[in-house]
C-alpha cells in the first residue's frame, strides 16, 4: 500500500498533496489514478493512492492509503480530506472508503471531491453516508 506522511504546517496544502501523490498511484488495470489526503486535528497531513492488483478485489483506495497512513503514524481524528481523479465531475468516494472515512472524522468534517482539471466539490462526511452504520448500533450485542 503506498502511503506518505508528509510535514506538519501551512505550507503543505492539502490540495497539492492529494494531487502529487496520485501522480504515484499503481492503476494498470482502470487506469484510473486517485489521490487522497487528510489533515488531522494536529494539523499533520496523511495521503495515499490506490494500489491495484491482478486479483482484483485485492486493490486498494487511494482513501485507504492515506488512512492507513495516519493510523500507521498514532493518529485517528480526521479534521479535513481531499480527494482528486482524472474524471469528469468531482469524483465520489466509493461506499467503502465512505465508511472508513466516518470511523475517523466527524459527520461535519469537509471533504473535497476534485478533478485535476480544477474542479472542486465540498461535502461533508455526513452528506456522503447518511445514516452511518455505528458504534452505538451494537449497544444491545
Ligand atoms: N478508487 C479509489 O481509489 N477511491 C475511490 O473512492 C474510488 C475508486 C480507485 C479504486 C480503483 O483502483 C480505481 O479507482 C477504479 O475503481
Amino acid at each position: 500500500m503506498q502511503a506518505t506522511q508528509t510535514d506538519t504546517g501551512s505550507d503543505m496544502d492539502l490540495r497539492e498533496a492529494a494531487r502529487a501523490v496520485r501522480e504515484n498511484a499503481y492503476a494498470p488495470y482502470s487506469n484510473f489514478k486517485v489521490g487522497a489526503a487528510l489533515r488531522t486535528r494536529s494539523g499533520a497531513i496523511f495521503t495515499g493512492c490506490n494500489v491495484e492488483n491482478v486479483a482484483y478485489p485485492e486493490g486498494t483506495c487511494a482513501e485507504a492509503g492515506a488512512i492507513a497512513a495516519m493510523i500507521a503514524a498514532g493518529e485517528t481524528s480526521i479534521a479535513e480530506a481531499y480527494v482528486i481523479a482524472e474524471s469528469p465531475d468531482p469524483v465520489p468516494p466509493c461506499g467503502g472508503c465512505r465508511q472508513k472515512l466516518a470511523e475517523f472524522a466527524a459527520q461535519d468534517v469537509p471533504v473535497t471531491l476534485a478533478t485535476v482539471d480544477g474542479a472542486e466539490r465540498r461535502t461533508t462526511v455526513g452528506d456522503l453516508l447518511p445514516g452511518a452504520f455505528d458504534a452505538g448500533h451494537m449497544d444491545r450485542a
